[in-house]
């Protein structure tokens, strides 16, 4: 553990959406918690399978009270119930651009004293190339991209990455494959890379994949980890992929702490052009 450096800040993101990030997510954040990490899950996601919900915790504040209401981002903050701790983001995050200065000094002084706490940041980005998320994204050390074999994710993670490397000049991407088998993971991943090989100036590394599961489904809707619910195999099964993802080394070169993720991700913010998405569908992976 580094408890005097920065914490390591890994963003979730998926090309489609429903592929499994929120999922991935809090199941990355307990089982980092489990190895005695102290763990932020972000939740940036404004979609409807947030966070909170898989959770069965309630948020009890949003990003807009620390900005309305003068609130400090550790009084919003939820205990998961399982070792880590949950930022509910709410509609704060999708006025990042709309931000006064003070309210910006406000937030990075916030970020600033959060960031101390904790020893790895998880942001649960929400799907697709909408500018929120690659604000987040780009700003991250690292970026997990989920996708399932369906064609149309994988040309949707396709997209998604070549607009983070062309226009956030992120480079490096850690895969997952969800909803597959071992072997159709591989196929998925070789897909993907590929096409990625021929294009773009990126490096993609496979983590690993999670197969379909009863018992993933049957997680969520109990809103319990699959820790609690599922059966030995497929736990280990994802036990082990976390840990791979997990036990990747940092990236030094983009080590930044919560309070600079923040900074990088409010300047991308101001500095984003409307138009930064065109163009993410000519070559297709599929
Ligand atoms: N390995 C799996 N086996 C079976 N079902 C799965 C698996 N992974 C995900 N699912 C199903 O996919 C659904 C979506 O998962 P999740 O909410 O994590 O996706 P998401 O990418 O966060 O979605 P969104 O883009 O809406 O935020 C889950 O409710 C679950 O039913
Ligand atoms: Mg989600």
């Amino acid at each position: 553990m580094n408890r005097n450096q920065t914490p390591r800040v890994i963003a979730i993101s998926s090309g489609k959406g429903g592929v499994g990030k929120t999922f991935t997510s809090v199941h990355l954040a307990a089982r980092a918690a489990q190895t005695g990490q102290r763990v932020l899950l972000l939740d940036a996601d404004l979609g409807l399978a947030n966070v909170d919900i898989m959770l069965g915790i309630t948020a009890n504040g949003s990003i807009q009270d620390v900005l309305a209401e003068g609130k400090s981002l550790a009084d919003i903050l939820v205990p998961s119930g399982y070792g880590f701790d949950v930022l509910p983001g709410g509609s704060g995050f999708h006025e990042l651009t709309s931000l006064s200065t003070d309210q910006q000094q406000v937030m990075l002084d916030e970020m600033r004293a959060l960031g101390r706490n904790y020893d790895l940041v998880l942001i649960d980005a929400a799907a697709g190339i909408g500018d929120n998320v690659l604000y987040f994204v780009s700003a991250a050390e690292s970026s997990l991209v989920v996708l399932t074999p369906d064609p149309t994710s994988l040309t949707d993670a396709y997209a998604l990455i070549k607009v983070l490397s062309t226009m956030r000049d992120v480079r490096r991407f850690m895969v997952m494959i969800n909803q597959a088998e071992a072997v159709d993971a591989q196929i998925s991943f070789r897909r993907l890379l590929s096409v990625a090989d021929r294009y773009l100036d990126v490096h993609l590394d496979y983590v690993g994949n999670l197969p379909p599961h009863a018992d993933v489904r049957r997680a969520i809707q109990r809103q319990k980890l699959l820790d609690k619910v599922g059966g030995d195999l497929i736990v280990s099964h994802l036990h082990r992929t976390m840990d791979a993802i997990l036990a990747r080394p940092r990236d030094t070169s983009r080590s930044s702490g919560l309070q600079f993720f923040w900074e990088h991700a409010l300047s991308e913010g101001l500095d984003a052009m409307p138009d930064s998405t065109d163009g993410a569908e000519t070559e297709t992976a599929g």
